[in-house]
């Protein structure tokens, strides 16, 4: 519920827990209220106090009054070189060459239903859910207009923001930075937690509490990075999974992003989330509009817990847009792992064959299919089939496995190209470079300029032509290196600072027209794992592939981490071969088998070499998975332990919405001595039903959560543990 006081000046937007306020101040300025538990409304800027304070500028219009200044009130959207020396979320190059902005209250409208925003990816969703207000802010020298959207999903405590910066003059403005989210606070008594890490090992959470000045996470990599993910917590320094006041924002956006914390002078602080200012100025001509990406904010007023199901909630019914949805998807097989680029349609044919029979649906064909790709230093960029490996084309290799029983998906990596191709001989200008520069290699490969129509159009023709051959079901979208000499040939020198941004604007194009021309298609996103995992992807691709790391052991912090925000429907996960390619450490099957299926559940290995007892585990675990798949992918989820702290186990839950069944993992840590007798305590049941656990006993809900279910005491190192709890 959106609504606006008159006479207060106040616009305050009610989710079903959680209150977010602004007000319209002195000279127009909008402040930023308050963001937290529910409350039943009032003007609630009463504790923002007016003081002289030194060195804190005051407004030209206040005249000789010293004590308002932009720098000590909590702005809704800060403004830049007029007074606020905190974080900016505009700056402005003006026609005089200064680089100030300055951002005046002109009008709010509130609209039901949800904003979209062009060429961007964003949460959708119909009148009856969704809510818009629009406020439009003005720079009346500069003669810019900023409008700042907000979306309130209310059932999911969700609130998105996104800002339209309009050159409503006549001259041209350059646009230098353009935050998507501002978030002042009159504390800094907070912790800050960033999802950090690297290639095989991404999105470790880390948490600090803040500290005077900023503290910062970032991208400059042109994806949104294995280093730092674009989503962070600020919390009560005491916040749990299941208490304390979290914030979780999430920036919808798959390149450079900032998301940066300042604690100020005077123990307030601001968060500032969008569009990394690094490289970055957009050319506004008269009348020209910049739409910056959408971000989202949960605020649970009881701990991470509940912010994560709600991000998970809105991520699945309002971001991704699944060709699959309220349909199981195909558990699949994909033979990366076991021959990586080296094979011939026979051995896929032989690693596809018994796959049918262990319960598996869908063969994935990885990277090596096209041009000369005999290594990774040829074939980017040249997407026909190499008929050396698949005599007869794609089709022929098609018809063998769905002969066999088989849907069938097809990797690929559009926006990249070998030095060793067709397509790199025709045209050199087409990668992105510096000239005079010779161009970083990243994988021996290098990156296709993305900003540019014609460059997209001709990848795009191959890739369909590829896709119209056959009848493909799934695609598994890779990017397998970091942008470096990012300069266009298609752009002027003025224009250089927007390429970044216009490159993943060309990747959601990309997406868009895939999605379009084949809507049956689910597509798999993936940056040599999980370097692009964000929710501007997910809105194209609704899993991604979470890390080249298969290793179940690394596994569960890496989905632990990611699933702070992102829900387990829409983390791709396998069981691959032991000892693991990554680690070379060996964990018993099952284990794998309980780790994937904390995702969207696959596998990864050479089923040809399995032994009998093996392909045994394998059948047992996709029907025990097509089982409980709804529960998995659709239920409630819980934490259960923190596998960064080295506890004797790690343990998550799912359950259903009516709570009549869920579903606890277990994995333990290295096997020691003497083990100690430990007892679980479920989360989430209904206090007055009774629960059968693995078909047995009858337990209350009210028990099993706080005294606990008696863990076995399970030998050897990594063994796993599920209980299945049923209502009676
Ligand atoms: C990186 C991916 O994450 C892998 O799964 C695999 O597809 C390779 N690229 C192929 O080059």
């Amino acid at each position: 519920m959106i609504l606006y006081d008159a006479q207060d000046k106040t616009y305050t937007l009610h989710t079903k827990n959680t209150t977010y306020q602004m007000k319209v101040w002195d000279y127009n300025i909008l402040l930023h209220a308050y963001y937290g538990p529910r409350l039943s409304g009032g003007d609630l800027s009463y504790p923002l106090r007016c003081a002289d304070r030194g060195f804190s500028p005051n407004p030209s219009e206040a005249g000789t009054s010293r004590t308002f200044s932009l720098d000590t009130f909590p702005q809704e959207y800060s403004t830049c070189g007029v007074g606020d020396f905190r974080l900016p979320s505009i700056e402005l190059e003006l026609p005089s060459g200064s680089r100030t902005a300055d951002l005046r209250y002109v009008s709010g409208e509130v609209r039901r239903g949800k904003y979209g925003l062009e060429g961007l990816p964003a949460f959708y969703g119909g009148e009856e859910e969704w809510e818009t207000l629009s406020i439009l802010l003005r720079d009346a020298a500069a003669q810019v207009e900023v409008e700042l959207l907000y979306g309130v999903r209310e059932e999911y405590d969700l609130i998105t923001r996104a800002v339209r910066v309009k050159n409503a003059g006549n001259e041209t403005v350059r646009l230098c930075r353009c935050a998507s989210l501002c978030l002042d606070f009159v504390r800094s008594d907070l912790d800050l937690i960033t999802f950090n890490g690297a290639h095989v090992m991404e999105r470790c959470p880390s948490r600090a509490p803040l500290r005077p000045g900023v503290q910062s996470v970032d991208s400059v990599r042109g994806a949104s990075s294995h280093q730092h993910n674009p989503f962070v917590i600020l919390c009560d320094r005491d916040a749990n999974e299941d208490s304390g006041l979290c914030i979780g924002a999430m920036l919808l956006y798959s390149g450079n992003f900032l998301a940066a914390a300042e604690a100020d002078q005077f123990e307030n602080s601001r968060l500032v989330m969008g569009l990394n200012p690094y490289h970055f100025s957009w050319t506004l001509e008269p009348g020209a509009v910049f739409t910056a990406p959408e971000a989202a904010m949960v605020c649970s007023p009881c701990g991470f817990g509940q912010m994560s199901r709600q991000f998970h909630k809105a991520i699945r019914k309002d971001l991704i847009r699944d060709p699959w949805a309220g349909r199981r998807k195909p558990v699949l097989i994909n033979h990366w792992e076991a021959t990586e680029m080296y094979f011939t349609a026979d051995k896929l044919v032989k690693i596809a064959q018994d796959a049918p029979e262990l319960g598996l649906e869908l063969f994935v064909m990885d990277d090596g299919w096209f041009g000369a790709r005999l290594d990774d230093n040829a074939g980017l960029g040249d997407w026909f089939v190499n008929e050396n490996k698949l005599p007869g084309g794609l089709r022929a290799l098609v018809d063998r496995i769905k002969a066999l029983g088989m849907e069938f998906g097809i990797w690929i990596e559009p926006e990249m190209v070998n030095e060793d191709s067709d397509l790199y001989r025709a045209h050199p200008d087409w990668a992105l470079n510096v000239p005079g520069r010779g161009p970083s290699r990243g994988r021996n490969q290098l990156v296709l300029d993305f900003s540019r129509q014609d460059v997209r159009d001709h990848i795009y023709g191959q890739i369909k032509a590829v896709l119209s051959s056959a009848d493909v079901s799934y695609i598994k979208w890779d990017m397998n290196r970091s942008l470096t000499e990012v300069w266009s040939a298609a752009l002027p020198a003025d224009r250089q600072g927007e390429v970044y941004h216009r490159y993943v604007l060309g990747v959601y194009e990309f997406a868009e027209r895939l999605r379009r021309d084949f809507p049956h298609i689910l597509i798999e996103g993936c940056s040599g794992g999980g370097g692009r995992f964000d929710g501007g992807m997910l809105h194209y691709t609704p899993q991604i592939w979470c890390s080249d790391n298969t290793d179940a052991v690394d596994r569960l912090r890496i989905q632990y981490g990611t699933s702070f925000c992102y829900p387990v429907s829409t983390m791709g996960a396998h069981v691959s071969a032991v000892p693991n390619g990554v680690s070379k450490r060996i964990t018993p099957m099952e284990t794998r088998g309980v780790v994937a299926m904390h995702g969207t559940f696959g596998y990864e290995m050479d089923l040809s070499k399995c032994t009998p007892e093996e392909k045994e585990t394998v059948r047992r675990q996709t029907a025990f998975f097509k089982e409980h798949c709804d529960l998995i992918h659709d239920g409630d989820y819980y934490r259960l332990s923190d596998p960064f702290r080295n506890g004797p186990y790690t343990a998550w839950e799912h359950v259903s919405h009516d709570k009549r069944e869920a579903l606890v993992s277990l994995v333990t840590g290295p096997f020691r001595g003497a083990p100690p007798f430990l007892t679980l305590r479920i989360k989430g049941l209904d206090p007055a039903l009774r629960y059968r656990v693995n078909g047995e006993g009858s337990w209350s809900g009210e028990v099993l959560m706080q005294v606990g279910w008696p863990l076995p005491i399970l030998r050897g190192d990594y063994q796993a543990l599920q209980l299945y709890l049923e209502a009676e």
